[in-house]
């Protein structure tokens, strides 16, 4: 197959100690009146509410909406679209952990184009650019400072929906892990492991052909050679970094690198995608109402043991990616010892073994699956092509721990 990439980024996207200060010089050249969005924690948090007065100083009307909840449910998000339209917001600058930068998009896309976030769920649904969106995280995880993707709680669904589309992607990303250095040990565990499994996910994606239009038929285009760049870089930061700043969250490199890692992952999936592993968090999450990162995170080896022989040399190549001992073994060793070095740097970090532990009880698996296979745009990147039948197979081997099993269930490519 001929060489193929794509790179969906924002405009702008700078990261450093300290960069968090450039947010007024870029938003002024973006609006007029700005409506920034966080939630009640950051609201009060003093260097939070110097930025807000940097913003006022430099000319720009701004408003704080603090309402965002954690995960998203979307009417939340009604109330940021009312505090954005009450002072004719024409810039939004989310500020935040990845619930708040969704928050952001997803006001950002209603301002500009009206109606109700379920009007947009799915790909490709947004009709033209939103207003401009500042985006500046403040955990090292979910990359939704560089991604193509909001992701809601809905009430009318089971399960946590997406709205996808390079319109929302931000205009200017600004990552500075000194804004991470306030997250406790369980959260830095719970994002980092999140951001190490869209790498991972990214890096093993499904290939396409690469026809004239790809780009216009799916906005998670599958593996190319450009978010193949941002994979490696990615899990090489996260997985030297995490359990570092698990420890010591005071570890300054260990903070630096785990962020540059989580906006790495962001790049690399928001072009190529995520797959099974993120399929079957969103109906474990709203069962179990356990973090999205700590439901990826658990599927993460089982799928790749699962994958395991649509994926093999990638596998080895993450592997050498975390820097791993691989002399003198075969293919199938290296894959092996490189799937079991993945489940060790979870459970490091306190990452449970199964979705049992993650409080999913068997009566609930049949719907786990189903609703696993709803996830479209993630079932349709996974490497291997998964039905009803073999959904059943992952779920259960990451229910009863049995990774080894799936061994057995591999086809080859
Ligand atoms: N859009 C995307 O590309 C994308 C990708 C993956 C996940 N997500 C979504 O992102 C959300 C998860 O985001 P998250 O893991 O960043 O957590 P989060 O935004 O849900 O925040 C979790 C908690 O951590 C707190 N917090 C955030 N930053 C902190 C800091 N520096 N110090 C102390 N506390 C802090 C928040 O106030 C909140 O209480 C989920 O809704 C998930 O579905 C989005
Ligand atoms: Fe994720």
């Amino acid at each position: 197959m001929s060489l193929f990439g794509t790179l969906r980024t924002p405009r702008h996207l700078v990261f450093g100690a300290g960069q968090r200060h450039a947010l007024a010089g870029y938003a002024t050249a973006l609006g007029h009146r700005a409506l920034v969005v966080t939630d009640e924690r950051l609201g009060v948090d003093q260097e939070f509410i110097r930025l807000v007065d940097s913003l006022k100083q430099a000319g720009l009307d701004t408003k704080v909406f603090d309402g965002t909840i954690a995960e998203l449910p979307v009417e939340c998000i009604a109330r940021a679209v009312e505090a954005g339209r009450a002072v004719g917001a024409d810039l939004v600058i989310g500020i935040g952990g990845g619930s708040c930068l969704d928050a952001a998009k997803v006001t950002a896309l209603l301002l500009a184009h009206g109606g109700k976030a379920s009007d947009y769920y799915g790909e490709f649904k947004i009709p033209a650019p939103v207003l401009p969106l500042i985006l500046m995280p403040t955990t090292s995880g979910t990359g939704s400072e560089v991604t193509p993707v909001a992701v809601v709680t809905d009430p009318d669904r089971a399960v946590k929906v997406g709205i996808a589309s390079p319109h929302i992607i931000s205009h200017t990303a600004i990552c500075d892990p000194e804004l991470t250095w306030s997250c406790p040990p369980g959260l830095t565990a719970v994002s980092g492991a999140d951001a190490l499994t869209h790498a991972i996910e990214a890096f093993t994606t499904l290939r396409r052909e690469p026809t004239g239009t790809i780009v216009h038929e799916h906005v998670f285009l599958g593996k190319n050679a450009l978010s193949d760049n941002y994979a490696l870089l990615a899990i090489s930061h996260i997985v030297s970094s995490l359990k570092r700043a698990c420890d010591n969250g005071s570890d300054i490199e260990a903070r630096e690198r785990l962020m540059l890692g989580a906006t790495a992952a962001g790049l690399a999936f928001g072009t190529a995608g995520t797959a099974a592993a993120h399929a079957v968090q969103y109906p474990v999450g709203a069962m179990t109402h356990t973090p999205h990162g700590a439901g990826v995170a658990v599927m993460m080896p089982y799928v790749m043991e699962f994958n395991r022989a649509h994926c093999e040399p990638e596998l080895v190549e993450i592997g050498q990616a975390m820097g791993l001992d691989l002399m003198g073994m075969t293919t199938f060793e290296r894959a092996s010892v490189t799937i079991d070095a993945v489940d060790a740097l979870f459970a490091s970090v306190g990452i449970p073994k199964t979705v049992a532990d993650l409080g999913v009880v068997s009566s609930q698996l049949p719907l786990v699956c189903e609703q696993a296979m709803g996830s479209a745009r993630l079932i349709k990147n996974n490497p291997r092509p998964i039905e009803l039948d073999t959904m059943a197979i992952l779920v259960e081997a990451a229910f009863s721990g049995d990774r080894a099993s799936l061994r057995a269930t591999a086809t080859t490519r």
